[in-house]
């Protein structure tokens, strides 16, 4: 029996891994393409999903042109929140349904995309709310059939949304975040214009790219997928562990990272810097969408539900939020430190494209090399210190331990055990790095 180069069967794990990738155009001006794939997806009357800052900037404007310009009905809803809630995607679904769509076109970030994938979801196989979220949090019921076709177009270079099959939002009642996540989520099409980030505030530009910078680190260095166990089945789940397909998309998201992640924070102007960003950010969904992210992203949901008061700048500042992208990176030098031992040799690949200096380093000091390479990118674009600057403190860490706890798909995914123990130590190193 062959295996792949770099991995090494294991009795019972599984000894293949799937290619689920996306169909999308890339490059400039493509959003002007939306009408077009709008008619080949058989749309009539589409609900165009954006929010309220996007509306009056000219990707929304570009689109809705584009949609009625090729004889489709449109009609706009701009009410998404940044950092959807359960709350949140239950309005956009009445929306949904009551306005009898036959199509659902996206545009902007992840907070857009995913409360459109919610909203077709609920809208075309109705349910209890709880029915398709995440076991243990919801029911974790599979998606009964297809859903309406969806166009997304990304205005952030970040969560790869448009090509995943997964949506995010902060369950108010349990204090967390979770998701919905199956296949079917996925857009049908993606339509992927690196123009749409000239106009992105520097903080957006930082924690969206730390979003990217964290999927193709986590995918690369998640369980392998021949250390998971094979379903008699035959099935895989989403979070199938790194293979060689995904390790490809996230090795080249990380190199460019490491090249140009600081470029296209403190320089809007910086044209090569940002299409880069929006190519990787891509890529990086392409990857982490068929390999799974693990602990920053678990922590990350736990510091994202029980934010109390930290409002960062360039967001909507209506109500408090860390963005996930700041609240994945505020994670991952102390996620990094502790999943080191379980392959050095990856972690140090990861830190010298991310641009350390790696020359002779002892497989030993690799967790440190690559928390302390993380840790200068992010001073380089204002992040804060740890979860202890964005309000935490040692009195926290208890609820963000229960937090994380219930993010089993993410937390299976992990190269290592990780179980409350484990990530009350880890929320305890993030509290403060420098
Ligand atoms: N579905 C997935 O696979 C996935 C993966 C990672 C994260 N997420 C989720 O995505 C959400 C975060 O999305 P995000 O980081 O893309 O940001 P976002 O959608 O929350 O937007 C952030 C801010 O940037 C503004 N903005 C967006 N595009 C702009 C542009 N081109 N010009 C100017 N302003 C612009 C928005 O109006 C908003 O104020 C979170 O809820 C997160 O949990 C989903
Ligand atoms: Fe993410």
């Amino acid at each position: 029996m062959l295996c792949c180069e770099g991995y090494e069967f294991v009795a019972g794990g599984d000894t293949a891994f799937e290619v689920d990738a996306a169909r999308l155009a890339y490059g400039s001006g493509v959003l002007r393409e939306a009408g077009t794939h709008a008619n080949d997806l058989g749309m009539r009357r589409v609900a165009l999903f954006t929010d309220k800052t996007l509306a009056r900037l000219e990707p929304v404007a570009t689109v809705a042109q584009a949609l009625r310009g090729a004889g489709l009905e449109v009609v706009v809803y701009a009410e998404t929140q940044i950092e959807p809630s359960d709350a949140s995607f239950r309005a956009a679904t009445e929306f949904a349904r009551d306005g009898r769509f036959d199509g659902f076109v996206s545009v902007g970030g992840g907070s857009v995309i995913d409360t459109c994938k919610a909203a077709n979801l609920y809208a075309t196989h109705p349910a209890e709310f709880s029915a398709y979220v995440n076991a243990p949090l919801g029911l974790g019921n599979p998606v009964p059939g297809p859903l309406r076709p969806h166009i997304a177009c990304p205005t952030t270079s970040g969560t790869g949304s448009e090509v995943t099959g997964i949506a995010i939002f902060d369950f108010l009642e349990h204090g967390t975040k979770t998701g919905i996540a199956s296949k079917r989520l996925r857009p049908t099409f993606a339509l992927v214009d690196p123009d749409c980030t000239l106009t992105l505030p520097k903080t957006v530009v930082a924690c969206s790219g730390f979003d990217v910078l964290s999927h193709a680190l986590e995918s690369y260095t998640a369980l392998p997928y021949t250390r998971r166990k094979r379903s008699e089945t035959g099935r895989r789940p989403m979070s199938q562990g790194a293979n060689p397909f995904s390790d490809l998309a996230c090795l080249e998201a990380l190199r460019i990272l490491g090249r140009y992640i600081v470029r296209a924070v403190d320089d809007a102007g910086d044209g090569e810097a940002r299409e880069r960003m929006m190519f990787a950010a891509t890529l990086a969904g392409i990857g982490f969408g068929n390999a799974g992210v693990q602990v920053p992203h678990a922590m990350a949901y736990a510091v994202g539900g029980l934010v109390r008061e930290y409002r960062p700048p360039d967001y909507p500042q209506d109500h408090a939020i860390v963005p996930h992208g700041m609240a994945v990176i505020v994670n991952a030098p102390a996620a990094a430190r502790f999943t080191a031992p379980t392959n050095p040799e990856r972690h140090l690949k990861a830190a010298e494209l991310l641009g350390a200096n790696v020359g002779g380093a002892a497989p030993a000091d690799a967790g440190d090399i690559l928390a302390t390479r993380i840790q200068v990118l992010m001073r380089a674009t204002k992040m804060p210190n740890g979860i202890g600057g964005v309000g935490f403190t040692r009195d926290d860490l208890g609820a963000l331990r229960d937090g994380a706890a219930p993010q089993k798909r993410l937390l299976a995914n992990a190269p290592c055990e990780v179980g409350p123990p484990e990530l009350e130590r880890l929320f305890s190193d993030a509290l403060r790095y420098w």
